[in-house]
């Protein structure tokens, strides 16, 4: 494996017999006079010149590691270290074994050393857990070339047999699994804090991320109702909130936006800039949700944009934009902003609520859970009297009920018409005893409220 620029490696046979490497390194005893295993295998090939120079180094700690030449080795230097004796694991074995190898790797690096060769270190007559000691050995050598990058160009273990080679070639694939891990979920960090503070802007339906204006063409349905784009969702309910039944008829009849924007953007003297002011944000977030759930297209551009900031960008406009125009850099630093971009706010809102209602259908595509609001819903043709003695309807239906002056209409409204007749009325008598305002609120919910424990039945 590679470990930034330096390869990381086992192979099976005698240390001794190495070519490819600077230094070799000896699990020595602390006298670094000699012994059995590797020490004796060391010492062999060496010649009577190594110990002679390991007589004048006076020994060697647990731990520690000292460093001769190789006399008739065929590298050029060995690294004397001693391992500890295992005695069961609470007596600092594991951190002394893996000083073994920091030690044995900083000597290396003191004398410019770029290629070393380690036996499994304490696992013969020290009788150290095998898979233990490989583990330690891989993450101590991992943790000195994560503090000293560049330092060696390669290190090897030299294993004597297959069962040993077995145990580092398993704690090298673990390293390497963790190191993965790790570096996923680092990106994954990264790129969430990237994202984080990334900003996409969007103005002109035209431009690019243009799915996002509610003046993009793409036609969705609602409680019942069919319209072209959000802009003449928003301009119809804003009218509706109101009673301006013929102008909100005039704007589900043309697909342009800003036909839409300049009927509804008439003055009337019913309009309560208070009530608009207080649920303008819920309506056109319901037509946005609506747009998006029911157009895979640009449902995915939404849900691409991952955790980024959208901002409309809208030079003009400090209520649903930015106030900074697409062009200025300025748009890239949410401190500079000057509106309250309600539209990217309910974007932002609207792609984490699909993150979580979407499903994967049969066909793989993403499906959104709610339905797609496209049949009239039964519940409508009920009373409201008869919809409140359901749970889930009472909020929404009261919702309305608590805004009518008093509680002669209040009965009025629960008992004398099914909700259809009620909205027909509105329509049709210009002199309805109920105002509009909330009543087509009322409606979507009703129909949100039905098509959810339809789903759930399923
Ligand atoms: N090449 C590579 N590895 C070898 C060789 C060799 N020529 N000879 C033995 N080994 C392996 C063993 O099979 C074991 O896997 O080295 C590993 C370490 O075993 P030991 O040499 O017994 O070392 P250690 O467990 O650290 O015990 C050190 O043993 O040799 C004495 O003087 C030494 O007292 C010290 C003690």
């Amino acid at each position: 494996m590679r470990f930034g620029s330096t390869e990381i490696h086992t192979i099976q046979g005698d240390i001794t017999k190495i070519k490819s490497v600077e230094a070799i390194v000896n699990a020595a005893n602390n006298s670094l006079l000699g012994g059995g295993g590797v020490d004796g295998a060391i010492h062999r090939a060496a010649g009577k010149g190594l110990l002679a120079e390991c007589r004048t180094l006076h020994g060697c700690e647990t731990g520690k590691a000292k460093i001769t030449g190789a006399y008739l080795l065929p590298c050029r230097y060995v690294i004397h270290t001693v391992g500890p004796v295992w005695r069961g694991g609470s007596y600092g074995e594991a951190d002394l074994l893996a000083g073994c190898y920091k030690n044995s790797l900083q000597l290396a690096l003191d004398n410019g050393i770029r290629s070393i060769a380690f036996p499994s270190v304490s696992t013969g007559v020290y009788s150290y857990p095998l898979n233990d000691a490989a583990r330690i050995a891989v993450h101590a050598v991992k943790e000195f070339l994560a503090s000293h990058p560049k330092a060696m160009d390669e290190v090897v273990w030299v294993l004597f047999n297959a069962e040993t080679k077995a145990a580092y070639d398993k704690a090298l694939e673990e390293l390497a699994a963790e190191m993965t891990s790790a570096q996923n979920n680092l990106n994954a960090r990264e790129a969430r804090r990237a994202n984080k503070s990334a900003v996409i802007g969007f103005f002109h339906e035209y431009e690019e991320y243009g799915c996002f204006s509610n003046w993009y063409p793409a036609s969705f349905t609602y409680a019942g109702n069919y319209y072209l784009n959000a802009e003449q969702f928003m301009m119809y309910h804003k009218l509706l909130m109101f009673g301006k039944y013929n102008m909100a008829e005039t704007v589900m009849k043309t697909d342009n936006p800003a036909e839409c924007k300049k009927i509804a953007g008439q003055k009337f003297p019913e309009f309560v800039p208070e009530i608009w002011e207080k649920t303008c944000y819920t309506i056109v977030k319901r037509g946005v949700k609506a747009k998006f759930s029911q157009n895979e297209d640009i449902l995915k551009t939404l849900l691409e944009t991952g955790t980024s900031l959208l901002a409309e960008c809208s030079p003009y406009d400090e209520k649903w934009g930015i106030g900074i125009d697409i062009s200025d850099p300025a748009r890239l630093d949410t401190k500079m902003w000057k509106g309250r971009n309600l539209l990217g706010r309910i974007l932002m809102e609207v792609r984490e609520e699909l993150k979580q209602e979407l499903i994967l259908s049969s066909d793989g595509k993403l499906k959104y859970v709610e339905a797609k609001f496209l049949d009239p819903v039964e519940e409508w043709n009920r009373t409201a009297g008869e919809l409140i003695q359901i749970p889930q309807f009472r909020d929404a239906i009261h919702a309305y009920s608590d805004t009518l002056e008093n509680s002669h209409l209040q009965d009025c409204f629960y008992y004398t018409r099914s909700l259809h007749d009620w909205e027909t009325e509105m329509w049709t008598n210009k002199n309805c005893v109920l105002h509009a305002a909330g009543f087509f609120e009322m409606k979507q919910e009703v129909y949100e409220i039905a098509q959810r424990l339809r789903n759930y039945d399923r």
